[in-house]
């Protein structure tokens, strides 16, 4: 059997409701996963692609979340309507979709923009 050309790894974890952190998958359905599966299946990329459910991909303030190997590029924001223009786009064409690209400045960052601030206190500080 051929070696599968690209893997879609689409985050699934769920946390209760009103976690700080949030998480790509708060009914715990894997729609998202499932959708991408489905439709890959649809246009024959079953065998070529795969559509993994994963854990936390430690990205949660940007979810839903998933990242494309081995392109390394990740996706942030990612609802069900987005799913055919990421396969016709970026699988088939190998255009990546710009608009839902996870900035480089928030991948695998401490902080960002979109991550509450964590106060680093000094060893000895009182300052809260
Ligand atoms: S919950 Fe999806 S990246 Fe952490
Ligand atoms: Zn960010």
């Amino acid at each position: 059997m051929a070696k599968f050309e690209r893997h879609i790894f689409i985050c699934g974890n769920r946390r209760p409701e009103g976690h700080p952190r949030g998480c790509c998958d708060p009914t715990g359905e894997a729609r998202l996963q499932k959708l991408f599966k489905e439709k890959l299946l649809q246009r024959g990329l079953k065998g070529k692609v795969r559509a993994n459910q994963s854990g936390c991909l430690d990205q949660c303030e940007h979810g839903p979340n998933l990242v494309i190997y081995p392109d390394a590029i990740w996706y942030c924001g990612v609802t069900l309507a987005d799913v055919d223009e990421i396969i016709d786009s970026h699988i088939v064409e190998g255009v990546p979709v710009k608009r839902l690209l996870m900035p480089d400045a928030c991948i695998n960052t401490a902080t960002c923009e979109h991550k509450p601030r964590r106060t680093v206190r000094k060893p000895g500080s009182t300052e809260e």
